[in-house]
């Protein structure tokens, strides 16, 4: 059988796991839904699911890995003792990755277009500038031919494993990130004229703009944006051998997220409002108003910033790609070759789907793109529906002992929190917005 990956060190998996959280999910989806669904309200509810819904689950997969030595699906029978239901957790967490990971893979190759778009330069009216996005994502050849080269950058980081791989990458990549992002949201907060609107838009709240829909959203984004629900946490955790400290780590990983979801909002929204663009453009936000200010800066930050959303992304595909991937070798005994070949090459012709944004099909009443489905069923209902399960069977079914060994102890006052939390709350939140976002209720 193959042997499994392990970190080399615990800082490298903080990295990798902050890695894995931090991708286009804070930098593109962050802020066209906050867009979308009108600002402020947005903001403070998905602030709100972070706390009760993503800390809490956050720690328990990482208890979950940490303490099986597994793959998601492998973890649920190993710590249960015998194949169960809760391993459902696993295999659901298994088809959201590669729903995913699919659609990802196309926004991840819109950004690498624009790597190059940089380098020419962007010029024209706003307008124009607009439109060069809609001529990218409708352009089947283009779409395809990004989607096959970010697959295959993903797949060939997995081949490399986990410490040579995954964990040198993100050592590099995300403290570059952080720095650039710093440098963007300083200019849109000092430099703009927009970056007063900015802020009153992103933490005034006018709860009147608050859609059942957008809470639903705010709950899923809450999931994906912390890579949570599918077992990606899990399958890290289990890479990690040593004793840890996991609350701790959950803590700072769920903080960086959040940071730099706010960060990247910021930076967007200022030069939304001091170009007066809508903010409610949709999924092309990033690609049509940042573009617009780079046509006055040059390729000097225009290059680096969708250079490092490119890493962003990477650094979080291959851990959507890994969960898959750790399954076929712990339980199948393939090799890792093999294993991120196979799967990697079939999440590849899955994603065609979204690719072409051409085929659509209806879906809740609207004509829509397999893009657009794959992001709302996955992110609104598959992570969700995966949480519960996980939060279930940490808060119910594991034992008290084992969770206390992993640096707990059953009088801090953060325990009893995470407990209580874990047990009663996460699990009625999820249920009644699942529910509600069913119409069921
Ligand atoms: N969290 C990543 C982002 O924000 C995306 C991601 C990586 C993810 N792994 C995941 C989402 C696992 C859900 C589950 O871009």
């Amino acid at each position: 059988m193959a042997t499994r990956g392990k970190w080399g060190s615990r800082m490298g998996f903080v990295l990798a796991a902050a890695g894995s959280a931090v991708g286009l999910g804070n930098i593109w989806k962050f802020p066209y839904i906050t867009g979308v669904y009108g600002g402020g309200a947005f903001v403070l509810v998905y602030l709100g699911f972070i706390l009760v819904v993503g800390l809490p689950i956050m720690i328990s997969e990482l208890i979950v890995g940490h303490r099986s030595e597994k793959n998601p699906i492998g973890a649920f029978q190993n710590l249960d003792g015998k194949k169960s239901i809760w391993q459902a957790a696993g295999w659901l967490g298994a088809a959201s990755g590669f729903i995913i990971l699919s659609f990802y893979s196309v926004v991840a190759g819109q950004a690498m277009a624009y790597i190059f778009k940089s380098f020419a330069g962007f010029s024209g009216s706003p307008d124009q500038i607009v439109a060069k996005f809609a001529e990218l994502k409708t352009n089947p050849l283009l779409s395809i031919m990004w989607h096959t080269i970010f697959m295959g950058l993903v797949i060939s980081i997995v081949i490399g494993g986990v410490k040579n791989g995954i964990e040198k990458w993100s050592k590099i990549l995300m403290p570059a990130l952080v720095v650039l992002l710093l440098g963007l949201t300083f200019y849109g907060v000092f430099f703009s004229d927009g970056g007063k609107t900015a802020l009153a838009f992103m933490f005034k709240p006018d709860f009147s703009k608050l859609s059942s829909e957008a809470i639903l959203s705010a709950l899923g984004h809450a999931f994906f944006t912390l890579s949570l629900g599918m077992g990606a946490m899990i399958t890290y955790g289990s890479y990690l051998g040593k004793k840890i400290n996991l609350p701790r780590a959950a803590l700072t990983v769920v903080f960086m997220d959040t940071i730099i979801a706010l960060l990247a909002g910021i930076a967007i929204f200022a030069l939304v409002f001091e170009y007066n663009m809508e903010p409610a453009a949709g999924p092309g936000l990033i690609f049509e108003t940042l573009p617009v200010l780079f046509a006055q800066t040059g390729p000097f930050i225009s290059v680096p910033f969708f250079l490092l959303l490119t890493f962003a992304a990477l650094t979080s595909g291959i851990s959507l790609l890994e969960v898959v991937v750790s399954y076929f070798i712990d339980e199948k005994g393939w090799s890792r070759l093999k294993s991120t070949l196979i799967m990697g090459g079939t999440i590849f012709f899955i994603g065609l789907l979204p690719a072409l944004d051409k085929i659509q099909v209806m879906f809740k009443g609207k004509r829509q793109s397999f893009f657009d489905i794959f992001d709302f069923v996955s992110t609104n209902y598959m992570l969700p529906t995966g949480g519960l399960i996980i939060a279930l069977f940490v808060g119910w079914k594991m034992k008290k002992n084992i969770i206390e060994s992993e640096n707990f102890n059953s009088k801090d006052w953060y325990y009893n929190a995470w407990r209580f939390i874990l047990r009663f709350i996460t699990p009625i939140a999820v249920i009644i917005i699942i529910l509600h976002g069913l119409e069921l209720i």
